[in-house]
This record gives structure tokens, C-alpha cells and sequence, in this order.
């Protein structure tokens, strides 16, 4: 009897420990949670990047802690902060400056908490096991290659074209990479002198746009505008971001342009955000890269469990992202040039998109 009484406890211990709080599919996992810190709600790739995560850590059977900063470092900080208090069992981290976290990271690690870094680089801490982001020197090149064809250099056109050039967050890793990666297309041509640049503002220091505000570069284009061009229209406006391609936009259309006689120049972009698609459609904004946050969340997801299940995730980059400290083994993720001619097939077709989301 006592035996069969021992035997019913220890069932009972069993069926508790593995019982996973209720959460569907769960594998044993509903007892960790995962801290999700995303930058801003202001750009809607941000939103669907953390949806995604927190329905797919669910499924796995994972409790999600989702923060939004702002865009606001102090914010994110005391966030991530909460989260390491309350004991999440690993963080998955969008910064919004990549230099800022040194210090929240290290209270992680006393804390024996994972940190996986998403689509943007944490930069100088040791604390960064993975990094789950796109191809992000190939997004430039796309961006770089579609001015290149569309203007028509590829095709032997010798210009000269008149071009202004936007550059990412300084603070974000990503930046630079994008930059770099078009440079290594439209470089060439500036030095033909087959793209001319008459802002002069060819280094990114000098384009940058500081948390990737559309509202900046719509002002530095006003000024760009009536310093440089009163005797001239311009031809492309190379653009990292769509945010800062509608803010570009907006300038364009107050001084005239988006007319028969005075057409809009060709405006790169990228996230393929409903904004900037909706924009294309109309013919205004001529390009954007798609980033399909479906599967950068399943990488992010697919990292996460392996960790917390103490196995190796998959990576395929040990070699490209050098945060200061370590090269942070990545899981890099294909994009896509998105323009008039194909984003039915890439947004709609996928699913990523309903028709009626981009009227
Ligand atoms: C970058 C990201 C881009 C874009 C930008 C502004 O870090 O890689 O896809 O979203 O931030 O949010």
C-alpha cells in the first residue's frame, strides 16, 4: 500500500514538473519565459517582428515578457533591467543604440541569462551568445545595384546624374553595413563623376539619420534642396530606409516634384513597409527591401529554444559581426528588392500582405 502511495506521488511530481502552464504545444517549456526588448511601435516592421516571436515562442510552449522603448536607450535600459529582476530565462534584444547595453548585459550575465541579439548588432559586451539578422551588406548592394540599373550606368549611361545620399542611425550597426554595402556600387560611379553628389555630403558622417527619423531627413532635403538644386533636379536619392524614403518624399512633392515635367527621382528603401508599398503603387517611391520578419522571428525562435535546451543553434556567418568583444556567431537571412513589378508575387502572393492591407 505504502509502495502503490509512493508510486502515485512520484506520478503526480512527473505530470506537475511537465506540465506546461496550460500553453499549447507546450514541450516541457511552459516554465521559461523569454524577454523580448524591440525598439520603437513606430515602425511597423518592429510590431510584426515581436507578434511574430511571441506567437512562435507560444507555440513552443514559452511565456514572452514583449517591451516596446520608443526609441528612448534610458527606456530599453530599464526595461531589459525589469526583465533580468523579474528572472526571465533568456532575452532576445532589437537595440536602439547597440552601444548602450554594455552594462544591462552584464547584470544578464551575473544572472546567468542568454542574451540573443536581434537584427541589430549589441555591440561591446561578451554577453551576446547569438545574432539573428539579415544579410544586411547585401541589402545595401541591392539598393546600390537597383540605382544602378534604373538610371541606366549599367547599360554604359555615362550621367551625369545628380544624387543625394542617406545614411542609417549612427548608433546602430546596421547603418554602416547598408552604407558600405552601396557604396561598393555607387562609389565607382562618383568617382567617374558619372553620379554627382552636389551637397558635397558623400561620407556618412555626414548623411547619416539619427534614429532613422523620417521627420530628419525630410529636413535635410529641404535644405539640400533649395541650397543645391535651384538650377537642377535631381535623379535618385539613395535611401537605407523607408521611413526616411517617405520623409524624403514629402520634401520632394513640397518643392514640385511627382509632375510629368519634374518626376520624382528614383528613391531606394527597405523593410516594405505598407507605407512604402502603397507608395510604390502610386509611383513614388521606386524600390524597397524586404526583410521577411516571419523568418527572421523563426531563426530568433529556433536560437532561443536550442539555447535554452542547452543544444547548438543552427548559424551560417561566424565570420562578419565583430561586436568589439567577439564575433558573435549569426544566422544571416536573404533579402529581397521589392518594386512595382514584383511585389505582388513577393508580398502578396507569400502572404505577408493581404491586397486589401496595400490599398
Ligand atoms: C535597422 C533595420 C532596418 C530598419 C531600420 C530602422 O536596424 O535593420 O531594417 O528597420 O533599422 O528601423
Amino acid at each position: 500500500m505504502k509502495k502503490l502511495f509512493f508510486a502515485a506521488l512520484v506520478l503526480v511530481f512527473i505530470l506537475t514538473a511537465c506540465g506546461s502552464s496550460g500553453t499549447a504545444g507546450g514541450e516541457g517549456e511552459g516554465d521559461k519565459t523569454v524577454g523580448i526588448a524591440m525598439p520603437t511601435k513606430s515602425s511597423e516592421r518592429w510590431v510584426r517582428d515581436g507578434e511574430n516571436m511571441v506567437e512562435q515562442f507560444e507555440e513552443l510552449g514559452y511565456e514572452t515578457d514583449l517591451q516596446y522603448a520608443e526609441d528612448v536607450v534610458e527606456n530599453q535600459v530599464s526595461q531589459i533591467e525589469n526583465m533580468i529582476t523579474k528572472g526571465v530565462d533568456l532575452l532576445v534584444i532589437a537595440s536602439i543604440d547597440g552601444e548602450a547595453l554594455t552594462d544591462v548585459l552584464e547584470q544578464a550575465e551575473r544572472s546567468n541569462i542568454p542574451v540573443i541579439a536581434y537584427d541589430r548588432l549589441i555591440m561591446n559586451s561578451n554577453h551576446v551568445s547569438y545574432y539573428a539578422t539579415f544579410d544586411n551588406f547585401q541589402v545595401g548592394v541591392l539598393q546600390g545595384k537597383y540605382l544602378e540599373e534604373k538610371l541606366g550606368l549599367a547599360d554604359g549611361k555615362e550621367g551625369p546624374f545628380y544624387i543625394e545620399l542617406y545614411g542609417g542611425s549612427p548608433d546602430d550597426n546596421n547603418a554602416y553595413f547598408f552604407w558600405d554595402g552601396a557604396m561598393s556600387i555607387l562609389q565607382p560611379y562618383i568617382d567617374e563623376g558619372k553620379l554627382i553628389v552636389p551637397s558635397g555630403q558623400t561620407d556618412f558622417s555626414q548623411a547619416a539619420t539619427l534614429r532613422w527619423s523620417g521627420s530628419e531627413a525630410q529636413e535635410r532635403m529641404d535644405n539640400i534642396l533649395s541650397a543645391h538644386y535651384s538650377d537642377k533636379n535631381i535623379d535618385a536619392v539613395y535611401s537605407p530606409y523607408d521611413g526616411i524614403s517617405i520623409g524624403v518624399i514629402s520634401s520632394l512633392k513640397a518643392v514640385g516634384y511627382g509632375t510629368d515635367d519634374k518626376p520624382l527621382p528614383i528613391i531606394t528603401g527597405q523593410d516594405a513597409e505598407t507605407a512604402s508599398i502603397k507608395s510604390i503603387k502610386a509611383g513614388e517611391q521606386t524600390q524597397t527591401v524586404f526583410k521577411d520578419t516571419r523568418t527572421l522571428a523563426e531563426q530568433a525562435v529556433s536560437m532561443a529554444d536550442a539555447v535554452l535546451k542547452g543544444e547548438e543553434p543552427e548559424v551560417n556567418d561566424t565570420e562578419t559581426y565583430d561586436n568589439g568583444e567577439k564575433v558573435v556567431p549569426s544566422y544571416l537571412v536573404e533579402p529581397v528588392s521589392v518594386d512595382a513589378a514584383n511585389y505582388e508575387e513577393v508580398l502578396i502572393e507569400s502572404g505577408y500582405y493581404t491586397e486589401e492591407a496595400l490599398k
